[in-house]
């Protein structure tokens, strides 16, 4: 065919960020709200030309920001030998830069849309490959967690290259998502906690391990179907981010707005520093509520997540 197309979904860490990237465990599904798509069509035109709500024009000249997305674009072209020009059109409800995983996603849905274009296979070793080689170029040091968890359909316990592990997330309670507006910094906070471990490497490497124990505990609560539990290894999260400098002040007013709401728990997700924070709810009027009072104190977004199977919505 002459034209090709892919998808992604956002994904959500629900424990595990930045401890994650020194081998502790974490908890991440795919977030269905949230949607990527990638067309690829052959062009008659002198360059290949990309087409988003973000930057139109050629490839070539695309901003910075959008450096990922190119690299990983010539090398597909490259490795199979692709002489037509080629216009990407990539359509995203996923907020940029917001913990949501959107670079990995896109990554994800422009690799799916090259190999549909080609006709090929994709294997998941292949897409995870392509997905990391543009996600080393947008965060510098990625665990890999973004591409593994945006590219997989079901809910993903894992750990920094070890082939992942599929988790029923089937808990009795409601997930509320709530975006800051403002745009997180993953690859500068990754690099903080880098700084701070290097200069308080016993009192860093502690708290990583903690937040690993509390992603353990995750787990278990979940396989207990005990919301209780769960939302305090999520505020005990909460506060060793807070130490490691990865929250910020917004975030901090989003997650205490929720806890005087009534949610059982809440922590940042993902990279910090602005992005996304969650909130564990016991019903879904609780989450209604408590996503309300999100908004009303200033999130740009919310989203409600039923996480069981008698509460998925
Ligand atoms: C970003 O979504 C998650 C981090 O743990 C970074 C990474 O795992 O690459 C902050």
């Amino acid at each position: 065919a002459n034209y090709g197309q892919g998808e992604s979904s956002g994904k959500i860490i629900l424990m595990g960020e930045h401890a994650v990237v020194y081998g502790e465990p974490a908890i991440a599904f795919p977030f269905y709200a949230t949607k990527v798509t990638a067309f690829l069509e052959e062009l008659d035109a002198m360059d290949d030309q990309l087409v988003s709500s973000y930057y139109s024009g050629n490839l070539a000249e695309a901003p910075h920001t959008l450096k990922n997305i190119k690299k990983l674009f010539i090398h597909l072209k490259k490795e199979h030998d692709i002489h037509k020009n080629l216009q990407l059109t990539i359509e995203s409800t996923i907020p940029a830069e917001r913990g949501m995983g959107s670079s990995a996603a896109v990554a994800t849905a422009v690799t799916r849309a090259f190999y549909d274009y080609l006709a090929l296979p994709l294997s998941r070793e292949i897409l995870l490959e392509k997905v990391q080689l543009s996600e080393k170029i947008a965060h510098g040091n990625p665990s890999g967690i973004d591409a593994a968890a945006t590219s997989s359909l079901q809910p993903i316990y894992f750990i920094k290259g070890h082939p992942f592990d599929y988790f029923s997330l089937n808990i009795d309670a409601f997930l509320i998502v709530a975006d800051t507006g403002i745009k997180g910094q993953t690859r500068e906070a990754v690099k903080d906690v880098a700084h701070l471990f290097e200069r308080q490497p016993h009192e860093t490497g502690q708290m990583i391990q903690k937040l690993g124990y509390f992603t353990k505990q995750a787990k278990q609560a979940i396989i207990e179907n005990s919301p209780e539990m769960l939302a305090q290894t999520m505020d005990e999260s909460q506060s060793l981010l807070e130490k490691l400098t990865i929250s910020n002040d917004f975030l901090d007013l989003l997650i205490q707005t929720a806890k005087d709401t009534g949610a059982l728990g809440a922590k940042l997700t993902g990279g910090g520093r602005g992005g996304c924070m969650i909130a564990l709810a016991q019903t879904k009027t609780k989450a209604q509520e408590i996503s309300q009072a999100l908004e009303d104190a200033g999130a740009a977004e919310t989203w409600i997540q039923g996480l069981g199977v008698h509460t998925y919505v």
